[in-house]
């Protein structure tokens, strides 16, 4: 029974919401009619002229009326340095330097909603201070193959996981009147064969898998702009899809933003018409540089439309339709009077930046109690590896940054471990970071090795900091992976150093899995992503203990590349025949497939480990049996049973036996992140809205119930499950 108080409280939020609502009302309206005005005043080429891009990251505004331009920037973990009118050169300034956050795979791991508001915040008053309008993130395909370049800018594998953490990403970004543009839009789940490859997969796959992080970014987050993908979807280029952009994304589900073009995403006129593209960006910019005509004025979207358009071959209310989304872009961004001033390099970022690395590290391995590590005058360490001192912001692609600082894993040892010696080899060698192609490095691989070994027979303990980089072939944009293993002869190196030292750590600094096949020589290992400018400090903090690492994995390590459902089913399915692929793998996508298919992983979705240790029980739900539009409350005694603080994340999965249609055995529906004292014992609530778990019915081409018994299981892994309970629902 509620108290006389209580529901006084509860009228009084209710009337506070519905003012809110009345009056957000009355300034969209006001809004629209301005935008009316404004189109009245605005002649067709004016308008064609919002349609495409006037520079490499700029639109043109209309300088008669006092309209400006719009002004991007890249995404997702900063916003990236100035970057010339005309070509990818960095422009040069001097004041474009930025605090470098996490990239999103870390974001991910610390299973943080909170963090990855305040992630988005700081991000947004970043963007606002550098003038931009768009920020050109997050990413949120999801993670389908390991050997996919750009997974470390995503949001891993699930697209619970992905939804509830750009959700709050995006609203903070855009608290700052600067837009956030989800991308890529949409099933761009791999860079190999990018612009060609054209992704055939079932309306299932679509909806559950790799739709919903964009769909809860428009209606939950209400996302201002989206970008479209550089691949084909169902044989029509996704950035101007029929049924991507104007049925599910403009129809069904109602976004009133702007879709942008990823650069050079676009390849015909009537198609970015007449398929949803409302803003075309980065097809060939040489315009003011080689030739004298302005190039621009060739977009698809420039001159060609307005021709049809004169001709009548494009209705005139194409146009009308993308001019009134850009303007409303831009009351929200560049014409809003009222957003803040921003603001960069400051503490408060840093220290968010700081918050998200160190919450972000996943502990893989802790044999016998390997990490923490004291430090003291009688220990020698040896760091071994080229990313102990590696920049991981240069490269990568369009997430290239420069941060004003950034702390290597070397550095933050060596300032963390005052009285330990700290002895430091490369052991081997990548070459420069670049984009297109590999450069082999100039030193000699054998001579690395050689001091590598000795260094670690020197030392009473070595960490090996290595994994992958940012350039081409690795954790890069522009194309795949070419191997599951460690590159540049790491595997090799890793077993040459067990030989002469046991007590051997491995940092890994990567945005993928990998393939491990020295996994039982190492003592201790951390999933360390890249942390951006205060990397090292991160890292030598949960080194030594000083945080307690808490991440969990957002995506699963498989034992083999064939383990992977993506590749289990054969060229055609991962990377496809250069022309067609076909995603065999349906529905079941990394964890689903492993619980499904009982494959077992080298470490499955949701895994981490901490330094204390956490029990989970008087695992209860409030019912038995529901209606369908009920919400299943899950509770759950969290204690931390160890001798230090630290942090649980307890994860609700559901599945449903005996189903009519395929199912996953477990799919992610809830999942909360706990802090405890050591001792101390929490009770978490994790509620479950039941509509959450209808799945896409292919039949009705719409979400569809299925009513009888399902399992919900509560653990702190995908596969760490300490109680099953099952339900029946109506
Ligand atoms: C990338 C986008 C990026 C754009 C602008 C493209 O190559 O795919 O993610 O925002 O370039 O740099």
């Amino acid at each position: 029974m509620k108290s006389k108080q209580q529901y006084i409280k509860l009228y009084i939020s209710a009337f506070l919401l519905f003012s809110i609502h009345i009056n957000a009302q009355k300034s969209n309206d006001s809004i629209e009619k301005k935008i009316d005005s404004i189109l009245s005043q605005l002649t067709l080429k004016e308008k064609v002229d919002l349609c495409h891009a006037q520079s490499k990251f700029s639109t043109k505004g209309v300088s008669r009326l006092g309209i400006p331009e719009i002004w991007m920037a890249d995404g997702p973990h900063g916003v990236r340095a100035e970057i010339s009118w005309d070509s990818w050169n960095h422009a040069g300034w001097t004041n474009d330097s930025i605090t470098a956050f996490p990239a999103l795979t870390c974001l991910a791991s610390t299973f943080s909603p909170d963090l990855a508001r305040q992630y988005g915040f700081s991000l947004g008053e970043e963007a606002r201070y550098r003038e931009k309008d768009v920020l050109l993130g997050p990413g949120v395909n999801i993670y389908r193959t390991p050997l996919n370049g750009r997974n470390f800018e995503y949001m891993g594998e699930d697209p619970y996981l992905a939804s509830v953490m750009a959700v709050p990403y995006i609203k903070g970004v855009q608290e700052n009147g600067v837009a956030a543009c989800v991308k890529h839009y949409a099933l761009n789940n791999q860079e190999h064969w990018r612009s060609l490859i054209n992704v055939e997969l079932s309306d299932r796959a679509l909806h559950e898998i790799y739709l919903p992080a964009f769909r809860a970014s428009v209606q939950e987050a209400g996302v201002w702009s989206i970008m479209g993908a550089y691949n084909k979807v169902r044989g029509q280029y996704a950035t101007h899809n029929e049924l991507l952009n104007n049925k599910i994304l403009k129809d069904d589900w109602n976004f009133d933003g702007v879709v942008i073009s990823d650069w050079s995403a676009a390849h015909s006129t009537m198609e970015s018409a007449l398929y949803g593209l409302d803003i075309e960006m980065g097809t060939g910019t040489d315009g003011l540089g080689l030739n004298k005509e302005n190039h621009y004025d060739y977009y698809y979207l420039a001159n060609p439309f307005l021709e049809k358009l004169k001709k009548g071959e494009i209705p005139e209310s194409i146009v009308n339709d993308k001019a009134r989304r850009i303007l409303r872009l831009m009351f929200r961004t560049n014409m809003n009077s009222s957003r803040p001033l921003g603001r960069v390099n400051n503490q408060e970022h840093i220290e968010v930046a700081y918050k998200v690395a160190t919450e972000g590290i996943v502990l893989l391995k802790n044999e016998e109690q390997f990490f923490p590590i004291q430090d003291n005058r009688s220990l020698t360490i040896a760091v071994i590896g080229e990313n102990a001192t590696r920049s991981m912001t240069a490269g990568g692609g369009s997430s290239e940054l420069k941060p004003k600082f950034e702390i290597s894993p070397l550095d933050g040892i060596k300032k963390r471990f005052k009285n330990a010696a700290i002895l430091h080899t490369m052991g081997y060698e990548s070459g420069p970071s670049e984009y297109s192609r590999v450069v082999p490095g100039k030193l000699n691989a054998d001579s690395l090795k050689i001091k590598a070994i000795d260094v670690a027979q020197k030392a009473d303990i070595v960490l090996f900091i290595g994994g992958l980089n940012k350039s081409n072939s690795q954790d890069c944009e522009g194309d795949d992976r070419k191997e599951f293993g460690l590159p540049f002869n790491q595997d090799i190196l890793i077993n040459d150093i067990y030989e002469v030292n046991k007590n051997l750590g491995i940092i890994l600094v990567s945005g993928n899995a990998i393939d491990m096949p020295w996994l039982s020589k190492t003592k201790g290992l951390m999933q360390c992503w890249y942390l951006g400018s205060v990397a090292g400090n991160a890292i030598a903090d949960v080194i030594t203990g000083e945080v307690n690492p808490s991440g969990k994995l957002p995506f699963t390590f498989p034992k083999h590349l064939k383990d992977n459902s993506a590749h289990y089913f054969g060229e055609m399915s991962y990377p496809g025949d250069g022309v067609n692929q076909y995603y065999k793998d349906d529905i079941l996508v990394g964890y689903r497939w492993h619980e499904t298919k009982k494959i077992e992983s080298l470490f499955a979705f949701g895994y981490g480990g901490s330094y204390t240790n956490f029990e989970l029980s008087n695992i209860g739900i409030n019912k038995k049996s529901y209606q369908r539009d009920e919400v299943i409350e899950i509770s759950c005694d969290v204690k931390n049973v160890g001798k230090i603080e630290g942090a649980e994340v307890v994860q609700v999965y559901i599945g449903k036996p005996n189903s009519k249609i395929e199912r996953a055995k477990k799919e992610l529906k809830g999942f909360t992140k706990v802090f405890l004292q050591k001792g101390k014992t929490k009770t978490v609530k994790i509620s479950i809205d039941i509509s959450k778990l209808k799945y896409y019915d292919t039949e009705l081409s719409a979400w569809n119930f299925e009513s009888g018994k399902y399992d919900i299981y509560v653990g702190n892994a995908s596969n760490n499950i300490s109680k099953k309970k099952i339900v029946n629902i109506k």
